[in-house]
């Protein structure tokens, strides 16, 4: 690895990168047009509770390109003060939003274009160092990021709306797990020792990431594969939403208070499992990684398992660590950038892979699927490393250490590649389904035979 690693260019020269930029932009842009090009009515309206009125997201994400790339790095005037308030996501708590006199949609497409003419404007004149904010062209980074994590929520408002299939899947997903996924072994076991964790080099590592530190770890098993609905079905059968045993004593009684019989969006009808998938009702795949469960549920399932879930630096040592040189690569396959073979992201397929789809993304170790597919919930609370400083503001990672987050790793079929690296963090409630997220499970190994 070269010392200030370049997502996606192989020079770091000026030009690469702001064309490498512009692309980015330009994807997240392109995606969040597909996710609002529908009725004014579907746009305006809440779907969830849980979740903004898409146009809400729409306007949101040419707000904060406004404030960090037109007036903060471009130091021009802004266009439109009037309107920061309603877009800053602290001030309006999601269910708040539809109340709120939000631009309607045609304006908020009308503004979101308005700043990206002027934000491509900046970066052709921009010097990409002489400040940790354009180092590399970190702030246009985090734009794209930004974008595309509002592009994944905006799928998951989607996912939870009722009515007919507005959304189609522009590529399909390997629907048939391939011949080999047979000889895979059920778990991996992780040596004992020391590994490089976060990063201190990638350009656009948020700051949660940040910095790499050595972790030790005693030896581990890991699955291989995430688990499966068919797993999963099978603790269902054994009345594993019935028993204690398995919950922790929190998550027994938000399983109590939810009623939480099966992941979300399941219906048992006429003798099987049924799953609602964008508006699409479908019988569940039995090979598809679980999806749409809680932190709890997941915890629950391990604990039924005679496992438990892996905390965060066990799930990143599986992923990154290669035992032939000792050090932590950008993702499981390697430092290449991600593509389709590595593994099932970007958003256009609307489902997971079957388990075992993507043998070329495995890591050093034989782990498959750690990028793509379904987020994964590790036992670990969201906080900061060791030496974590806050940047460029305490609103992205700061205010939710200590907030009773669990940890999600990996990213789903929804994630763009210019949002997901081996060392990324995301972070929810323990309680949150409306998500792309499933899990694998861990043991100790003892110290003698394994
Ligand atoms: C990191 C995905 C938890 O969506 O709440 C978007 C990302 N931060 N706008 C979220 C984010 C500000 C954040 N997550
Ligand atoms: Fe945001």
């Amino acid at each position: 690895m070269t010392e200030n690693h370049f997502a996606g260019a192989d020079t770091a020269s000026s030009d690469a990168v702001k064309a490498f930029i512009a692309g980015g932009l330009e994807r997240a842009r392109s995606r969040v047009h597909t996710l609002t090009d529908i009725d004014e009515g579907e746009l305006v309206k809440q779907h969830s509770p849980l979740m903004s009125p898409l146009v809400w997201d729409l306007a949101h994400v040419g707000s904060q390109e406004e404030l960090w790339l037109v007036r903060d790095v471009g130091g021009r005037e802004p266009l439109r003060p009037d309107i920061d308030h309603l877009y800053d996501a602290f001030e309006n708590p999601r269910s708040t939003r539809p109340s709120l006199p939000l631009l309607p949609p045609t304006e908020s497409r009308r503004y979101i274009a308005e700043v990206r003419s002027k934000a491509l404007d900046i970066l052709d004149g921009a010097r990409l160092e002489g400040s940790p904010l354009v180092e590399g062209g970190f702030v246009f980074g985090m734009m794209i990021q930004h974008e595309q994590q509002h592009a994944e929520t905006m799928l998951a408002t989607h996912q939870l709306r009722l009515g007919e299939p507005v959304l189609h899947p522009v590529r399909a997903a390997e629907a048939v797990p391939p011949a080999d996924r047979e000889r895979l072994p059920r778990e991996v076991r992780v040596p004992a020792g020391s590994f490089t964790m976060g990063t201190s080099i990638e350009p656009w590592a948020l700051d949660n990431e940040r910095p790499a530190h050595e972790v030790e770890l005693p030896a581990y098993w890991i699955d291989t594969l995430p688990v499966t609905n068919a797993a999963f079905v099978q603790f269902i059968d054994d009345g594993g939403y019935a028993d204690s045993r398995w919950w922790s004593a929190d998550g027994w009684a938000h399983r109590n208070e939810a009623g939480l019989v099966a992941p979300k969006y399941w219906k048992f009808d006429g003798g099987r499992w049924l799953r609602t998938r964008f508006g699409f009702v479908e019988p569940v795949p039995a090979d598809e990684p679980d999806q749409h469960v809680s932190w709890y549920e997941a915890d629950a399932y391990a604990r039924w398992a005679g496992r438990r879930l892996p905390t965060e630096a066990e799930w990143e040592k599986a992923a990154r660590y290669d035992p032939e040189t000792g050090r932590s690569r950008r993702y499981p396959w390697g430092d290449e950038d991600p593509t389709p073979s590595h593994a099932n992201l970007g958003g256009d397929t609307l489902r997971p892979s079957a388990v075992g789809s993507h043998p070329e993304g495995a890591s050093s170790l034989g782990v498959h699927q750690l990028m793509g597919d379904v987020w994964e919930w590790v036992a670990s609370d969201f906080k900061p490393y060791p030496g974590f400083s806050v940047f460029p503001y305490a609103e992205y990672s700061q205010v939710f250490f200590g907030g009773g987050y669990k940890v999600l790793r990996g990213g789903s079929w929804a994630v763009d590649r210019a949002a997901c690296r081996g060392t990324f963090r995301n972070w929810d409630h323990p309680i949150r389904r409306q998500i792309f997220t499933g899990f694998r499970t861990a043991r100790y190994a003892s110290t003698t035979a394994d």
